[in-house]
C-alpha cells in the first residue's frame, strides 16, 4: 500500500492492517499512552472544497502521531491560481512526508500520486471518499463483531459515498444494496469495480430504484446528503427527486429491529434523514465521526511511517 487512494486498490489484508492498527491507537489515546508514530513527519493538506471532520481529524491526529499537519487551502497555494497538479506534486514532495487532498477530480488525485515521490491520500473527491468509508466499515465491525454476511442498505444519491460503499462491502463480504432514482444511479465503472471484488468476497452487489427493497431486513442503513458540495445550483430539483428516498422512521422499521443507522455527516435533517432517525437510538453517526480520527491515524502512520 503506498497510497490511500481507491479502496478497490487495497487488498483485504491491508484493510485488516488498518483495523487493527486504528484499534490500538484508539486504546492508547483513551489511556493517555503516547503513539508518536510519526515524530519529525509533516502532512500537506490541500482543500478545494470545505471541510469540518476531515480536516480536524487529519490534523489532530498527525499532532497527536507527533507530526505536523499544513493546512494548504487552495485560495491560498498557487495550485488555486493555475499551477499545475504536475508541478505542485514534485514540489511538495521536496518539503513534505506525505500529502491529503480533498478536491473536486479524482483525476487531480491520481496525477499527484503519479508525479509525486510521497504518499497520497484521497480525502474525497466528486468521484470517491474512501477513508470515510474505511472509518464507517470500522464503526460497523465495532458494533457487529463481523462484516462478512451483514447487509448495508445505502439509500440516496449513487455519489462519492456510495461509490466507496461499493468498494468497502464488496471488499470486505458485506451486502450491499444502493437504492437512487434512476437518473441518479451509482457511476457504472465503479459497479463494475465493486462486482469484481464481491466475485472475490462472494458479497452481494444490488442496485435498484426501490428503497424498501434496500432497506428490508438490512443491518445498517446509510445515507448521505442529496446535494454535495458543488451541487448547489441543483438544489431545488433535486430536493424534489429525492424526497421518496428520505430515511424516515417508516422506512427505517424495515431494516433488522438491532439495525444501526450511519451518515458520513454533514447531514441535513428533514431532507436525507428525519431527526427521529439520526438523533434516535439506533443512529451511532457521532461514533462514526469519532473513528475518521483513529482510522486515519492508522492510514497515515502506516503509509508515512
Ligand atoms: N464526512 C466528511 O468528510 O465531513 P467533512 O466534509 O466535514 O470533512
Ligand atoms: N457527498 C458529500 C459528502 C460530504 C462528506 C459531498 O461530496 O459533499
Amino acid at each position: 500500500m503506498k497510497h490511500l487512494i481507491s479502496l478497490h486498490h487495497l487488498k483485504i489484508e491491508d484493510i485488516e492492517k488498518i483495523f487493527s492498527l486504528a484499534e490500538k491507537l484508539k486504546k492508547q489515546l483513551k489511556e493517555g499512552i503516547p503513539h508518536k508514530l510519526l515524530a519529525g513527519k509533516t502532512l500537506g493538506m490541500i482543500f478545494t472544497k470545505s471541510s469540518t471532520r476531515t480536516r480536524v481529524s487529519f490534523e489532530v491526529g498527525m499532532y497527536q502521531l507527533g507530526g505536523y499537519p499544513l493546512f494548504l487551502s487552495s485560495n491560498d497555494i498557487q495550485l488555486g491560481r493555475g499551477e499545475t497538479i504536475h508541478d505542485t506534486a514534485q514540489v511538495l514532495s521536496r518539503y513534505v512526508d506525505g500529502i491529503m487532498i480533498r478536491t473536486f477530480k479524482q483525476s487531480d488525485v491520481d496525477d499527484l500520486a503519479k508525479y509525486g515521490s510521497i504518499p497520497v491520500i484521497n480525502g474525497l473527491t466528486d468521484l470517491m471518499h474512501p477513508c470515510q468509508i474505511l472509518a464507517d466499515l470500522f464503526t460497523i465491525y465495532e458494533y457487529k463483531k463481523t462484516l462478512k454476511g451483514l447487509k448495508l442498505a445505502y439509500v440516496g444519491d449513487g455519489n462519492n459515498i456510495a461509490h466507496s460503499l461499493l468498494h468497502g462491502c464488496a471488499k470486505t463480504g458485506m451486502d450491499i444494496y444502493v437504492a437512487s432514482p434512476k437518473d441518479y444511479q451509482c457511476n457504472s465503472e465503479i459497479v463494475e469495480e465493486a462486482l469484481e471484488d464481491a466475485k472475490m468476497s462472494g458479497s452481494n452487489v444490488v442496485l435498484t430504484d426501490d428503497p424498501v427493497e434496500a432497506v428490508k431486513d438490512a443491518d445498517v442503513v446509510y445515507t448521505d446528503t442529496w446535494i454535495s458540495m458543488g451541487q448547489e445550483g441543483e438544489k431545488e430539483e433535486r430536493i424534489k427527486t429525492f424526497m421518496p428516498y428520505q430515511v424516515n422512521s417508516s422506512l427505517f422499521s424495515k431494516a433488522k429491529e438491532d439495525a444501526i443507522f450511519l451518515h458520513c455527516l454533514p447531514a441535513y435533517r428533514d431532507f436525507e434523514v428525519t431527526g427521529d432517525v439520526i438523533d434516535g437510538p439506533n443512529s451511532v453517526v457521532f461514533d462514526e465521526a469519532e473513528n475518521r480520527l483513529h482510522v486515519q491515524k492508522a492510514i497515515m502512520a502506516l503509509l508515512m511511517g
